[in-house]
């Protein structure tokens, strides 16, 4: 986990003064942090069958993919509101200033599909709660979450959990 750590590029006042922004572009660009993290965020859920990814749009959808194509399984793609073409279900969450929606498209799920929640950061976790509720309504089970990155200060991985969602994490940072 330490050569995943050091991957990560931290960028100072982005996008405001005061954020230290988690980068993952630096780990997504050196092959053997991004094949490690790719193979970590699979090995906690190992026990679990697994019938499509679900990945959080922007960077859950290329950590997502490269699962997904790992399990052989399908990948679903959840999104910023207004981005999908077909129909859609969606979701709004918190802000800490306004609100923000998630959507998935209705067919992406079938009743009873297993899916593995994919992200490469959690921080207050409203963004995964989201898309928690979604795939619930889409009648998914969700059986468990990775994550790249955990905020623990925020306490996201604690709500997912309190879902009753089993969360992976692989580094975190203050
Ligand atoms: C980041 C990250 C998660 C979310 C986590 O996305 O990739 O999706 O924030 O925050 P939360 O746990 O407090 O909800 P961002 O909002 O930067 O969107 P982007 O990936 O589209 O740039
Ligand atoms: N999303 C929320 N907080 C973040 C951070 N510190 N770095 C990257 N993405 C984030």
């Amino acid at each position: 986990m330490n050569d995943i750590k050091a991957a990560i590029r931290t960028i100072p006042d982005y996008p405001k003064p005061g954020i230290l922004f988690r980068d993952v572009t630096t780990l997504l660009g050196d092959a053997r942090a991004f094949r490690a993290a790719i193979d970590a965020m699979i090995a906690p859920h190992a026990g679990a069958k697994i019938d499509k990814v679900a990945g959080i749009e922007a960077r859950g959808f290329i950590l997502g993919g490269a699962i997904a194509h790992q399990l052989s399984i399908g990948f679903v793609p959840i999104r910023k509101k207004g981005k999908l073409p077909f129909d859609t279900i969606g979701q709004s969450y918190e802000l800490e200033y306004g609100t923000d929606e998630v959507e998935m498209h209705t067919d992406a799920i079938k009743p009873r599909e297993r899916v593995l929640l994919v992200d490469d950061l959690i921080a207050t976790g409203g963004t995964a709660e989201a898309a928690v509720k979604l795939l619930r309504r889409a009648k998914a089970q969700v059986e468990g979450a990775s994550f790249i990155i955990d905020l623990p200060d925020l306490g996201g991985a604690g709500r997912i959990r309190a879902m009753d969602v089993p969360v992976a994490t692989l580094v975190a940072f203050e």
